[in-house]
């Protein structure tokens, strides 16, 4: 079986590719296949011929959406249609990677896929055109799959910007008002090659690790695994840090249909953040012998 990864220098993308290294597969980065490009994506699928592809490529910057939306529907909209629509003509499963922002953030039990939508942002209005353009253009072998709050780099992420902030200061003040399910990439990058791997039926799953907690919640786990004192991290309400897209206050997602569908459960995000600090400090060790 023939893997295709888009955005494969992103957070996901580059999880994927260590996934899939001893698989067949092609990891593309933005310089290498641009999917806004309808000719560069058609001409990519009919080179590469994959069996299965995973989108990892988006625009993802959520504020700087809300100026610039335009640009973020050509690449988290157009991208995932023309992938889809080559996938039709050649052959071959997409896997588009979507978000809780197609929500709008108030409920007050786990979103379920089939829910109403309703993003409150620039940003997740795109994802979910995204969403509907892939399911249209290839409505038998396309899965969407929504996650959130996922962290572990490379680039910028919530634990690293944490980590960051426990070196430089003091005391760290963080909303404790917005509720969501913090999710290691390396999880879900697994999560996504055993999806790939699967034969699914349903159009839309979602995906996190489990249990739910804030972001508060999630910046003093992280201390306390850094070896920090956890009371550094103080709780603040989201209409003190305004900024120009609105967080969803409520990001739960349910997990019910990725289990019916015989997929792996997801571990408790609290062990996933743990694993991921041993992995950090594994790494940072000097070797010895
Ligand atoms: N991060 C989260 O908390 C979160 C939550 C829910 C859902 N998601 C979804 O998860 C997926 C992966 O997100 P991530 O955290 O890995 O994001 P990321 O780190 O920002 O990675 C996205 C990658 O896509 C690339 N890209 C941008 N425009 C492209 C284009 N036109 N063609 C090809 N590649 C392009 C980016 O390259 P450049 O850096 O060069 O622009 C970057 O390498 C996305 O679909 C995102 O919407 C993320």
């Amino acid at each position: 079986m023939r893997w295709l990864v888009t955005g494969a220098a992103g957070q996901l993308g580059h999880h994927l590719a260590a996934a899939l290294r001893n698989e067949d597969a092609v990891c593309l980065t933005r310089a290498d296949l641009d999917i806004a490009s309808e000719a560069a994506v058609a001409a990519a699928i009919a080179e590469h011929r994959p069996d299965i592809v995973i989108n990892a490529a988006a625009y993802t910057q959520v504020d700087a959406a809300e100026t610039d939306e335009a640009t973020a529907h050509v690449i988290n909209a157009d991208g995932p249609a023309h992938l889809a629509a080559a996938l039709a003509e050649h052959g071959g499963r997409l896997i588009q990677v979507s978000t809780d922002y197609v929500f709008d953030g108030s409920a007050t039990q786990p979103y379920e896929p089939d829910d109403q939508t309703g993003p409150q942002t620039a940003y997740g209005r795109t994802k979910l055109a995204g969403e509907v353009a892939a399911l249209a253009a290839l409505p038998r072998r396309c899965t969407v799959v929504r996650t959130a709050w996922v962290y572990g780099g490379p680039g910028p992420n919530f634990v690293d910007t944490m980590l960051r902030l426990e070196a430089e200061r003091d005391f760290v003040d963080v909303v404790s008002d917005q509720i969501g399910s913090p999710t290691w990439v390396a999880d879900l990058a697994g999560a996504l090659v055993e999806l790939g791997a699967t034969p699914v039926a349903d159009p839309v799953l979602h995906y996190t690790n489990s249990g739910s907690g804030s972001w508060f919640d999630l910046a003093r786990e992280t201390f306390r695994l850094a070896g920090a004192d956890p009371d550094r991290v103080r709780p603040t309400t989201a209409d003190r840090f305004p900024r120009p897209a609105p967080r969803p206050a409520w990001s739960v997602l349910s997990p019910r249909r990725w289990l019916a569908a015989g997929l792996t459960k997801a571990r408790p995000w609290q062990e996933a953040l743990a694993d991921l600090m041993a992995t950090r400090r594994a790494a940072s060790r000097p070797e010895t012998g």
